[in-house]
């Protein structure tokens, strides 16, 4: 696969040297935490010529056929149906699962997963996260469990898992529901099974940013046949025949331009997959030692995508912040991501009951993420290594001479 030429930029040794400082960008061009991974254009094409010769633009057409079948093959999962994008695959399951009242969710995540439920008229109740794993942490799931509760979406982050068994025993133990937001962890594992299996559902997401994508789409996988036939029906305006709506539905069908970009990329996954892998080593390697910046580890005894690099900067010991960090490299065009901050339970929508999940809070002010991918080279990953080196060893006259130019 090949990573394109080296980007022109320009070393850093002093902190003069920086373009927050008056220094000119590391880089020409902005380096993005997710640019999509796109496969082979020639077949990407030959699909979309395919598409506009047979008018067959969307509802559920060849192309996503054959994508839902390349995903069960994949997960071993004996349901899946496309859905054009993640979030609206979450409240369609929400909804073909019965949930209602409340439902346990971890506040670290992406603002979606709580939407969904919101949108559906449900509460989410946030739970504290493990701050090992980032996920939701199981032994503070028990006290959230009310008479209104009927369900856990729990959500497998950074192309890892949560501590699945745990999870599958509180809800059997208490009758609820569970459901995992797996839009990080498509191509993962946990004990050697391949995410998508667990719980009474999962839903991934392609949207672009996603290692594998599909420009947008997402899907719900399930080997409950009557789920899978209940969100089939509902992502099709609850149609059975021409003019036969058996329920409630929405319309969640995925185009057959997307399918076509998601097989074509289904093709490359392998590929997309090894570069994030180097990329990762590459990142634990240049920042080894490295006091007070921890890359979070993978689980190299599960199958992972590798999807994103995930620092954690202590403040304490940097005494340079993580939003300082930040800020100085989108100066230099890198644009490292706080995700998730703030979490969710702190987000104005949701942030009326004034709870305080320490854990939560913690990481979201510690997360960095850094560009991975295909469009990032090894080059550019040695060039961002130094440059958080630079700013971490110097952490001290750095802040101080940010605050000084800040008052
Ligand atoms: C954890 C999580 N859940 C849900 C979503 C929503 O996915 P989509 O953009 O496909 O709707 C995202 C997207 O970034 C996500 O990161």
């Amino acid at each position: 696969m090949s990573q394109g030429q080296p980007k022109p930029h320009r070393p850093k040794n002093v902190i003069s040297d920086l373009q927050i400082f008056g220094g000119h960008p590391a880089f020409a061009e902005q380096l993005h935490v997710g640019r999509p991974n796109i496969g082979n254009r020639q077949r990407f094409a030959e699909r979309v010529n395919a598409i506009l010769d047979s008018k067959w633009l969307t509802n559920n057409g060849p192309y996503v056929d054959e994508f839902e079948q390349r995903i069960q093959e994949l997960t071993g999962v004996k349901h899946c149906i496309a859905i054009c994008n993640a979030t609206i695959a979450l409240e369609i399951v929400i909804r073909a699962l019965g949930l209602e009242g409340e439902v346990i969710v971890p506040s670290f995540t992406f603002v979606a997963t709580a939407h969904a439920l919101q949108w559906q008229e449900l509460t989410p109740v946030f739970c504290d996260i493990d701050p090992q794993t980032h996920t939701i942490d199981p032994n503070k799931i028990e006290s959230l469990i009310t008479p209104r509760t009927t369900g856990i979406i729990a959500v497998n982050l950074w192309g890892s898992s949560c501590n699945i068994a745990r999870l599958e025993e509180i809800a059997a133990k208490h009758g609820l529901k569970l459901l995992f937001d797996s839009a990080h962890a498509f191509g993962c594992s946990y004990q050697g099974r391949m995410i998508g299996n667990f719980g009474n559902a999962e839903v991934f997401s392609f949207h672009a940013t996603k290692f594998l994508n599909s420009s947008e789409g997402g899907a719900i996988v399930t080997n409950d046949d009557d789920l899978a036939r209940a969100v089939r029906l509902m992502q099709n305006f609850g149609f059975t025949s021409y003019d036969q709506i058996a329920c409630v539905g929405t319309n969640g069908k995925m185009t057959e331009i997307s399918a076509a970009m998601g097989l074509t990329n289904l093709e490359s996954m392998a590929d997309f997959i090894e570069v994030n892998r180097r990329h990762r080593k590459q990142y634990a390697e240049e920042l080894a030692g490295l006091s007070g910046v921890t890359l979070l580890p993978a689980n190299e005894e599960e199958k992972s995508n590798y999807q994103y690099v995930v620092l954690e900067i202590d403040g304490a010991t940097t005494v340079v912040t993580r939003d300082e960090l930040m800020q100085i490299l989108h100066h230099e065009n890198v644009l490292a991501r706080r995700y998730f901050y703030p979490g969710c339970h702190r987000m104005k929508p949701y942030s009326l009951s004034q709870l305080t999940l320490v854990e939560t809070e913690r990481v979201s002010d510690r997360v960095l993420s850094l560009p991975t991918g295909t469009s990032i080279t090894p080059y550019d990953i040695s060039t961002i290594c130094g440059m958080i080196r630079l700013v971490v060893t110097n952490g001290r006259e750095l802040s101080e001479k940010l605050r000084a130019e800040r008052s």
